[in-house]
């Protein structure tokens, strides 16, 4: 800790409502220190994702006291640690790290962070500050579904929100094992965004003809895999497209609507609606296993898991950064970097 300085320059959140007012930059914030079990991170680069967005609206599945430092997953360096033999390894280490817990009371957009020496991931060699920021979030939840699906064996997936850069990340990760996916997109430059990227089987919600069509490609391909980031009306449409017994995992909000469903769908059609978190899925891993999936995840990082990035941006333009990922969210991620 001896080059550490006491104080550091952060973001910080106000209040949980979602305006940009409620984001301030501070240059004097206490510099805070590793307990047990923990390592201080000198924070690389942290993104914005959908998951940050609804966390400053209030609306994510926890909220930390006020004020705090927003910004759920990075990289950086572990540059001190408290007791135990995970913190005392990382030490000098570049990892990718996430604060997504709500007993973690930091966030990843400041200089530096302390997490929970369990939430952080030592980068491979190959990997660059910039793509181990955006390890952690996207990159397992894609593994995650298509794995899912792979061992359930289902033969094609149904997902929704497609030109995400987990969408993405779906569309390759599938297409290496031979497993077809039905693209759901809201715009026609979204389809040809996929088309770029070698998806095959691409609908566009806004046209008149998308129901019939989804529903006949679910049928043919035996799409009973489904997974949906929207939740709203779009949950309910995707599901009676899918053939009978179809699954369907809910893992995104952003319509900000709740999901609508038939009950027919449930109850004639032995459907199955869940939810899916990355973070509950990781969880319930053996240490063993969450090494394996980040050797598998690091991997594939440059290539299939891959995330584009748009823009960096310092701390103290947190708020315009915002603005813009918000602005044009296909078009790829946001870094902010202290
Ligand atoms: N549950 C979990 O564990 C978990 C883990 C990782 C990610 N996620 C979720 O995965 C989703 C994708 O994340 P990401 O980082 O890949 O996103 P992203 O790259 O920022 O892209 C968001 C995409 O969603 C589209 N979109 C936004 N609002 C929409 C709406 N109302 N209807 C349809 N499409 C809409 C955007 O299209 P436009 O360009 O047209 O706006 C854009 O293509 C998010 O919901 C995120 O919360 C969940």
């Amino acid at each position: 800790m001896s080059d550490t300085p006491q104080t550091m320059r952060a973001v910080q959140l106000l209040n949980y409502d979602g305006r940009p007012e409620s984001i301030s930059f501070v240059e004097n914030l206490p510099v805070p220190r590793p307990g047990p079990g923990q390592v201080l991170v000198k924070v690389a680069a942290s993104p914005i994702n959908p998951s940050d967005l609804a966390f400053l609206a209030g609306m994510y599945g926890f909220k930390k006291p006020l004020p705090t430092v927003p910004g759920f997953e990075g990289s950086g360096t572990v540059v001190a640690n408290g007791s135990g033999t995970m913190a005392r390894f990382l030490r000098g280490k570049p990892v990718a790290c996430t604060v997504a817990d709500a007993k973690i009371p930091g966030g990843m957009w400041a200089e530096y962070v302390v997490t929970s020496a369990q939430m952080c991931i030592p980068l491979a060699k190959n990997i660059t500050m910039e793509q181990g920021a955006m390890m952690l979030v996207n990159p397992i939840s894609a593994w995650a579904m298509v794995d899912e699906a792979r061992k359930a064996e289902h033969k094609a997936i149904v997902q929704t929100a497609a030109a995400s850069a987990l969408g993405k990340m779906v569309v390759r990760l599938a297409k290496r094992f031979s497993l077809p996916v039905i693209n759901v997109v809201r715009r026609p430059e979204q389809v040809e965004l996929l088309r770029q990227i070698g998806a095959e089987h691409i609908l566009d919600s806004s046209t008149a003809d998308f129901d019939a069509k989804l529903k006949d490609l679910c049928q043919q391909l035996s799409a009973t895999y489904g997974i949906d980031a929207v939740a709203g009306e779009l949950t309910g449409r995707v599901l009676r497209a899918q053939p009978k017994g179809s699954r369907m995992f809910v893992y995104g909000g952003l319509s900000l609507k709740s999901c609508e469903i038939e009950p027919g769908s449930l109850i004639f059609e032995g459907k199955v609606v869940a939810g899916f978190w990355v973070s509950a899925w990781l969880a319930r891993k053996s240490l063993l296993e969450k090494l394996r999936i980040a050797k598998q995840v690091q991997a594939l990082l440059t290539t299939d898991l891959k995330s584009e990035v748009q823009a960096q941006l310092p701390l103290q333009e947190a708020a315009k950064a915002i603005e813009q990922y918000m602005k044009h969210m296909s078009a790829g991620k946001v870094l902010i970097i202290p």
